[in-house]
């Protein structure tokens, strides 16, 4: 296929055929990290800024990574640190680093829509979607689709249920379409507060329980509580909430023998799911961040590096 796309800015305007692409690139990369000097030209003499108006540890860091390994130029801006400070706009902002000739600008940001405002305005500029509010999460989607799809060899018919804060969670509206997408089953679980009306729309059920959400499942992935995005108490103590919705080695025993265990991160140890679980036998957590720089290594390579006017089989 042909992948032609200037921007990544969510899943859901992917196709699977783009999906399948990027994951069978980023497979591709992942052989690049584990030589004895992990990095190729590729990316030489092109820029590649970061621009996280929300702290970040992993997304950031990988992408800088990735970036690195790929021999682009990298340099981090954070609102704190920028003139934004001084009152300019995103816009503006996006407008005078545009005026350096930047090739990608990777952004986080806490308005749901803004990379998408970015691509519009900035015609030469690639741009990614580190992260836009409540809104998606693509390139953790699709690593998570990577690590799921290396560890099973497939996704279709799998079952994948996604617990926790659904409301306040971009992972999990990116995560619901993309598995969706690739034919997967989604059921979602966690406190009925924080599971918005007409998620089904997206193409998940929602379980009655967590109990019933792990049941049968080949793939559980548990979403942290996001206080930061919260107006009010969603649920009554970190106890409570680890004794109904949290995965524990109890609760685990419901889902497939050959589960995989995986979250985003950060992790709220006893909240969310008990150390036990996080640090057991069944976890993938730090492969979908080995996972995390492959992907986006693919994702500079397809959009900075003359990919998207080269034929692949
Ligand atoms: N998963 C994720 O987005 O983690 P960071 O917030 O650390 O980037």
């Amino acid at each position: 296929m042909q992948f032609e796309r200037k921007d990544i800015l969510d899943i859901e305007s992917l196709s699977a055929e783009e999906i399948s692409f990027i994951l069978d690139t980023a497979d591709r990369m992942k052989e690049i990290s584990k030589r004895p000097v992990k990095k190729v030209p590729t990316l030489r003499g092109k820029t590649v800024v970061l621009f996280f108006y929300e702290p970040s540890t992993r997304t950031r860091t990988s992408f800088e990574i990735a970036a690195k390994r790929l021999s682009a130029d990298t340099l981090s801006i954070s609102s704190g640190s920028s003139s934004m400070v001084k009152g300019e706009t995103l816009v503006d902002t996006a407008r005078n680093l545009e005026a350096m000739n930047p090739d990608v600008i990777i952004i986080r940001h806490y308005s749901a829509g803004a990379p998408h405002t970015l691509a519009r305005l900035l015609k030469t500029t690639s741009i990614i979607n580190a992260g836009d509010g409540m809104h998606e999460h693509p390139t953790q989607a699709l690593l998570d689709l990577m690590t799921v799809r290396e560890k099973k060899g497939y996704i279709r018919d799998l079952r994948i249920a996604i617990i926790g804060d659904i409301s306040h969670s971009r992972v999990a509206r990116s995560d619901i379409m993309g598995f969706t997408k690739m034919g997967a089953e989604v059921v979602l679980g966690g406190p009925l507060t924080m599971i918005p009306a007409g998620i089904e729309s997206l193409g998940a059920t929602v379980a009655g329980n967590s109990d019933d959400a792990v049941r049968g499942a080949d793939v559980i992935i548990m979403l942290r509580i996001q206080k930061e995005r919260q107006q009010s108490f969603l649920y009554p103590s970190d106890r409570e909430y680890s004794k109904v919705f949290g995965l524990n080695p109890e609760r685990l025993k419901k889902a497939k023998k050959d589960v995989l265990i995986m979250h985003p991160g950060p992790i709220n140890r006893g909240v969310e799911i008990s150390s036990e679980v996080a640090d057991g036998p069944y976890s993938i957590i730090l492969e979908q961040v080995t996972n995390g720089v492959s992907v986006r290594m693919a994702l500079l390579f397809l959009v900075a590096g003359g990919v998207r006017n080269v034929n692949s089989d």
